[in-house]
């Protein structure tokens, strides 16, 4: 057995330089000394020669290892820049453009649609119907700083949906999202040929020409909680399970575009009340954690069950934020004890963020995001949206219960600065939403 090479970091020509086989005539090894001197000397120059490979016609006679050896290399540099095209994608943003930054500019062309046109929207959300006087919310648009959003194409999303599902899952403000994006695809598919069924928790519209269905998942705290009734959910003592997406997530399964969003449920204001049993425990075993740390909790279990549900090579995940609510004209400057009221101009100061509470979450959203290595497609909505005192129901809407003279005579105090006002505002969230789909 012949001993090692003395350098298993040096190349064989240097081992050929401190270990000359004995065979070799003093000629024959001057001579390899040479070789190597020339190679060294002129070593850049083969290098060049190497690196210019790729430029090379490729029918062209190269050395086959050293074209294996810089394929690979570059092929691994392009690796490291380029990320997998995601699913759905038929180009890219800007890479600089962040489209959640921006300002809203007057549009004529808009809304998109009308109100009477659309007989999906609940009367919770028709404004113009219960008498809302003035329109000027609906002729916003959002323009972002660094470029512009493609125009929502309807045919384009619906044939991206042939044969596919897709699901928003989350509490009554991802359903106004839900009914928008059915408003704006409804007109293109023929009266029988579309249908929207409630079954429980589970709202389902189908275009059957499409072979297509859009979907709502009643969960506003996408966790097994006490107000998972997709009809009677006002339960004062809210309590959410922990570990318990399964419960709700089995429903999910299947869906190719899933649109997520959990927040107002958990703005109790007091400490979360988290089951750590089962509902059905006679010993009830409940803890109470933080606003933050539940949240946190609930973020965490959604990842979980994206990571073993969902294909990240065919599916795609949205997560939208939080939708900011109007509850107090002190926040931007109006008359004490007023709210969104009577608004019907926007928020003019573009760093105005409203309540603090807001915040906090967005640290926890964007911790947990951070250390995904699924790719979500998060929805940052809450900054545009917070402009946007102007787009609530307010007193617009379907009454839950019929109201008392009182109220009557106060109609700031049964104000809905909560949900928006259809079409509107969440329109532009599904405008960013079909621009983060085909060009993320
Ligand atoms: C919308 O999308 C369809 C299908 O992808 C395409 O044929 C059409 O040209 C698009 N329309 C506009 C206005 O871009
Ligand atoms: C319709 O879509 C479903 C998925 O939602 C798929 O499983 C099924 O094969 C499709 N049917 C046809 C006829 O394309
Ligand atoms: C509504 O706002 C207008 C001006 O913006 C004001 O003149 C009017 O008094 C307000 N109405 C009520 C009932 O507050
Ligand atoms: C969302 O946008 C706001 C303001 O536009 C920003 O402060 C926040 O960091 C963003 N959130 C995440 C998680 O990226």
């Amino acid at each position: 057995m012949k001993p090692p090479l003395p350098s298993s970091s040096s190349s064989t020509t240097s081992s050929v330089l401190r270990k000359p086989p004995r065979q070799l005539s003093p000629y024959l090894f001057s001579l390899i000394v040479f070789i190597v001197f020339v190679a060294i000397l002129y070593g850049e120059d083969v290098m060049c020669i190497f690196s210019q490979q790729p430029q090379l016609p490729p029918d062209s006679a190269r050395p086959s290892a050293a074209t294996a050896f810089w394929g690979e290399e570059k092929r691994r540099n392009e690796k490291k820049k380029k990320k997998p095209k995601l699913p759905f994608a038929v180009g890219k943003t800007e890479e600089s453009c962040d489209v959640f930054s921006g300002r809203w500019v007057w549009d004529e062309s808009r809304p998109l649609y009308e109100e009477s046109e659309c007989p999906y929207i609940q009367p919770q959300l028709t404004c113009l119907e219960h008498g809302r006087p003035e329109k000027k919310f609906r002729n916003w648009r959002w323009q972002p700083n660094g470029c512009d959003l493609p125009r929502f194409n309807a045919t384009m999303m619906l044939e991206s949906l042939r044969g596919k599902r897709m699901m928003y899952v989350g509490d009554s403000l991802n359903r106004g999202q839900y009914v928008s994006m059915i408003c704006l695809l409804h007109s293109l598919i023929p009266e029988d040929e579309k249908s929207m069924e409630t079954f429980g928790s589970l709202t389902v519209f189908t275009a059957k020409n499409y072979n297509a269905t859009i979907e709502f998942y009643w969960a506003p705290f996408l966790l097994e909680s006490n107000s998972d009734d997709a009809v009677i959910h006002r339960v004062s003592d809210r309590i959410v399970r922990k570990g318990s997406v399964n419960k709700h997530g089995k429903h999910w399964k299947g869906v190719d575009i899933i649109v997520f969003n959990t927040y107002l449920w958990w703005m109790t204001g007091l400490k979360m009340k988290i089951m750590l049993g089962s509902f059905n425990d006679e010993v009830k075993d409940i803890i109470e954690l933080s606003t933050e740390d539940a949240y946190r909790m609930a973020m965490k279990s959604m990842l979980r069950w994206v990571r073993i549900n969902m294909d990240p090579k065919k599916t795609r995940v949205f997560f939208t934020s939080m939708s900011p609510t109007h509850a107090k004209s002190i926040d931007w400057g109006g008359e004490p004890g007023g709210n969104c009221y009577n608004e019907t101009t926007m928020i003019e100061d573009p760093t105005y963020w409203g309540s603090d509470s807001r915040k906090s979450i967005m640290q926890v959203i964007g911790e947990v995001f951070s250390k995904s290595k699924r790719p979500i497609t998060f929805l940052n909505i809450t900054q545009l949206s917070s402009y946007r005192k102007d787009a609530h129901t307010s007193i617009y809407k379907k009454q839950w219960s019929p109201l008392t003279p009182e109220q009557l005579a106060n109609p700031s105090s049964y104000a809905d600065c909560v949900h928006w006002c259809l079409p509107g505002l969440q329109d532009t969230w599904n405008e960013l939403l079909f621009a983060k789909l085909f060009y993320p």
